[in-house]
């Protein structure tokens, strides 16, 4: 067996704990399956006092000697871009190979990471960023290589998706639901990331990059997050068969004249209960995946967990060891499509609108003329009464996003209209 592949782990937290476990507890499996010993090097956190469960002399806070130490892979589980950014390329540029679960930092820097993987012929493996322990990316970038695909559409944030759940489930509001979630440790501390959609946005980035070859940051990514979700929104969306989720969508748009771009966008969505999706509950992660000769897949598991995100991090680890022993490189960044990002307004998107109209003759005909003076057209309409008042309910087609939200505040402004109750996008066939 060849010599052992020198590790050093960045961040023991909530993931790297777990890695850390397991790369101790599967030592002899791991080697076997790397073709030589995986071996820890060197530890880096934040407060080396605070970790009396690791051995001292594996402990540092210098992260950046540990990097810059004799090693073969750094595995980076701190999080967030500063000073991480700089720690890995550093990395890369030495030729030690990174494996890591930052989508944040892989939403803006990939490219500048994936370039300095290349000048050094390093690999750079990041499948726990996206979706947990469920294996995707790899899919993607490798299994699917041969493939078009055409559609991305997942549940990549657990904390949302216990929160619309639960909201679903027992029919109470967006507040108490989240501090439930809290509560009992489904949403962190500051929740922020998750429920404004900037985690699903940083992952909507990296897969549609990966999906499309097509260099796609957060910023690309329209984000919308779960806080206007209230329980009148889940209430309607029942009434129409459907439940709300928070969706990563990413896809490949045609234009009129058959030129090609990529949508990617994150929003609360009211889906059929009879989608694939919609049976997907708590903190489960599911992606969706549509391709040319492959058809569709599903991909389903725990999206996040230091165990079940553990688990993709040391198959990336057995992956970059292998590949260290026998020489060789994992796939490298595939960017050659260079897609444009199609912007928001331009894409086609469907809305389910609710109004507090008057009820007296006339109104549904001036509802229906602000549809048609933008273009869009109704697919239903239903409307209860209560005295006076009637709520009005219209579900559109498909018509660019812009002519939708025009439509909406055409709608707010007229007199017969006294409330536009709710505005939610709708998502798969009925
Ligand atoms: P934690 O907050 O639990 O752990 C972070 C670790 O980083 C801690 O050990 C901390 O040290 C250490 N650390 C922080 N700053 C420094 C620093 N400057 N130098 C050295 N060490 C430092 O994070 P998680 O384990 O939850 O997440 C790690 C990564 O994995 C993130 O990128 C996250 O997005 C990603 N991820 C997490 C998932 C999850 O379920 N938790 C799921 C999928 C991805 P100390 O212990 O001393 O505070
Ligand atoms: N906060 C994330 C979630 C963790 O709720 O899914 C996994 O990235």
């Amino acid at each position: 067996m060849a010599d052992s592949v020198k590790v050093a782990l960045l961040g023991c937290g909530t993931v790297g704990g777990e890695v850390a476990r397991l790369l101790h507890e599967q030592a002899d499996e791991l080697a076997a399956r790397a073709g030589a010993p995986v071996e820890l090097a060197g530890i880096a956190v934040r407060r080396p006092d605070k970790h009396p469960e690791l051995p001292r002399h594996l402990l540092t806070s210098d992260a950046e000697a540990l990097v810059n130490s004799d090693v073969d892979v750094v595995v980076e589980l701190i999080g967030g871009i500063d000073p991480v950014r700089k720690w890995l390329l550093s990395a890369l540029h030495q030729g030690k190979s990174v494996v890591t679960a930052n989508k944040a930092l892989l939403a803006e820097y990939s490219a500048e990471l994936s370039e300095a993987a290349d000048a050094s012929g390093a690999d750079l493996y990041f499948e726990a960023a996206v979706a947990g322990a469920i294996p995707l990316l790899r899919p993607l970038r490798e299994s699917l290589a041969g493939d078009r695909i055409t559609r991305v559409l997942g549940i990549v944030n657990g904390t949302t998706n216990y929160i619309l759940s639960a909201m679903d489930e027992t029919g109470s509001g967006y507040a108490e639901t989240l501090d439930e979630a809290s509560r009992l440790g489904y949403a962190e501390a500051d929740p922020t990331a998750d429920v404004d959609g900037y985690d699903a946005a940083s992952k909507a980035a990296i897969l549609a990059s990966l999906a499309f070859h097509t260099r796609v940051t957060a910023h690309d990514v329209h984000r919308e997050g779960i806080g206007a979700i209230g329980a009148a929104d889940i209430d309607a969306a029942k009434a129409l068969g459907r439940t709300v989720k928070l969706l990563a969508i990413c896809e490949r748009v045609l234009d009129a004249e058959g030129g090609e771009s990529v949508s990617a966008r994150v929003y609360p969505a009211m889906i059929p209960r009879s989608h694939q999706l919609a049976g997907v509950n708590g903190a489960f992660n599911a992606v969706y995946v549509e391709a040319d000769a492959a058809g569709e897949l599903m991909f389903f598991g725990h999206g996040a967990g230091g165990s079940p995100t553990a688990s993709a991090v040391l198959g990336d680890l057995v992956a970059v060891a292998r590949n260290r022993v026998l020489g060789g490189r994992g796939p490298r960044e595939s960017a050659h499509a260079a897609l444009p990002v199609r912007p928001m307004g331009m894409t086609p998107t469907r809305y389910h609108i609710s109004l507090d109209v008057a009820d007296k003759p006339g109104v549904l005909a001036q509802v229906a003329l602000v549809f048609a003076e933008h273009d869009v057209s109704i697919a239903a309409v239903r409307q209860r009464d209560a005295d006076s008042t009637a709520s009005l309910v219209v579900v559109t087609h498909l018509a660019p996003d812009a002519a939708l939200q025009s439509t909406v505040d055409d709608l707010a402004k007229l007199e017969v209209v006294r409330e536009v109750i709710s505005v939610m996008r709708v998502e798969g066939d009925d």
